[in-house]
């Protein structure tokens, strides 16, 4: 059983002029013990990957495509109706929605042998549901050659309404949302638990730092207050704290001091899973090495799994051996690093790894990525990075490309990747 299993995940964030798709449509798998590195520029996704594992997204963020299982508990299924009128819409421009709906149909059918739902009952509503919602969108796609794109579209989002905003469904959804954030709730810190990007808010600004993390102890384990105490030395004497700083209050802390008792909190409970997002960003290059090295040697030696998050491909060098290399809501090449180092097979792996300075090769001057990361709210159509990529063809302008398998533990979007993998096409 893999531990960590992300399959097909979308996270759209609703704002005032539509939808952003920070996350979509990425899948990866971690497996106890091991580290992946979860690469890409700023804004491409990074962080709302984590906040959808850890339950922790923002109001108006939401999981509309694919799951997320850990150690095969859900801790988030998109509605399927939500999932289908999204995929429907996302590609009505496009003249391949039959092949679409029947690649859905397919889906459908797969889940239902799998069987949805985690109650009894609760399936066979679902499905029931589902039956209804695909007769409807049949009946709109039949008609869709006789409607203007604006009427198909308005048509398309009633018929989502009623499914996903009628009184039953959303009945139904809270139930299941509830029981899922109850579960999350009782492994959130004790089995995953995240360092976050912005150290400042992790805190309660009126509680003792010592206090916090001694709380989290006495919550999840059986120990008394002292034995809490004890721990959180311990702990502040591995990230570097001195011991009287157990009785500061967060603002008494600089930048870098509350990083590092962030990394206490998260190390606390000998979780199976650390999701750090940036976590040496706010630290001198000294104590970032010190505590990289210091998280790798805990986590080899608790056998616990980590996903490091970073702009900076060579700590990750140091650290992993997955990376997954994000950009425009996509994972965009994955799997072993020292393959992907060694025989990169996408032209954005090759232009990110050309923006980093190399320790051991040659000097050679840096370069950047010529031009900007999409926005997310409107996407380019076909692959996301074809603006910037040196190799883009009509094809990558048209369509979506696939994720191929180049090697074992190797996989990258890209209409070309074998021929990049295999050295036939050079960027
Ligand atoms: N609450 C929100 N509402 C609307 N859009 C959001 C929200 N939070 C993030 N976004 C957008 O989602 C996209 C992905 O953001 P995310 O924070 O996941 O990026 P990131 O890869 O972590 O970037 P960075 O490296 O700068 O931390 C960005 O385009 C961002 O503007
Ligand atoms: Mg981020």
């Amino acid at each position: 059983m893999v531990m960590l299993d992300i399959r097909n995940l979308r996270v759209y964030f609703e704002i005032l002029k539509g939808k952003v798709k920070a996350v979509d449509g990425v899948s990866f798998q971690l497996d106890r013990g091991e580290t992946m590195g979860l690469v890409g520029e700023s804004g491409c996704g990074k962080t709302t990957t984590a906040f959808a594992i850890t339950r922790l997204l923002p109001f108006n963020g939401h999981v509309v495509g694919g799951e997320i299982l850990f150690n095969d508990m859900v801790l988030a299924r998109a509605d399927m109706a939500t999932e289908m009128l999204e995929l429907l819409e996302r590609e009505r421009w496009l003249p391949r929605v039959e092949t679409l709906f029947e690649r859905r149909q397919n889906a459908m059918q797969v889940l239902k042998e799998k069987g949805l739902g985690e109650m009894p009952g609760e399936s066979e509503i679902l499905l029931a549901e589902e039956e209804i919602f695909l007769e409807e969108v049949g009946d709109i796609l039949a008609i869709k050659d006789r409607v203007a794109p604006e009427e198909l579209k308005e048509m398309l989002s009633k018929a989502g309404k009623a499914e996903t905003t009628g009184f039953f469904a959303d009945r139904r959804k809270r139930k299941i949302e509830k029981e899922i954030e109850a579960k999350m709730t009782a492994i959130r810190w004790s089995e995953i638990s995240m360092i976050f990007q912005s150290a400042m808010n992790a805190f309660n600004p009126v509680y003792r730092v010592g206090d916090q993390i001694a709380e989290a102890l006495l919550t999840h384990e059986d120990m008394s207050k002292d034995e809490a105490h004890q721990k959180v030395l311990e702990l502040f004497d591995l990230v570097g704290l001195k011991p009287d700083r157990v009785t500061g209050y967060p603002h008494e802390f600089s930048g870098g001091m509350r990083q590092r008792a962030i990394i206490a909190m998260a190390l606390a409970l000998n979780p199976q899973l650390i999701i750090a997002d940036e976590p040496t960003t706010a630290l001198d290059v000294i104590m970032q090495d010190r505590i990289l090295a210091e998280i790798r040697d805990l986590q080899k030696e608790m056998h616990m799994a980590m996903i490091i998050i970073t702009h900076d491909i060579s700590v990750v060098a140091e650290v992993s051996e997955k990376i997954a290399i994000m950009y425009g809501g996509k994972l965009f090449e994955q799997g072993d690093i020292v393959s992907i180092f060694e025989n990169p097979a996408n032209p954005y792996t090759i232009g990110l790894t050309g923006a980093f300075p190399s320790i051991k090769g040659k000097k050679k001057r840096l370069k950047s990525i010529p031009g900007s990361p999409p926005d997310l709210a409107n996407p380019p159509l076909g692959c996301v990075f074809h603006p910037r990529c040196k190799l883009a063809q009509d094809i990558c302008k048209e369509k979506m490309p696939p994720t191929i398998e180049v090697a074992k533990n190797h996989r990258s979007y890209c209409h070309f990747a074998e021929e990049i993998y295999t050295g036939k096409m050079k960027v």
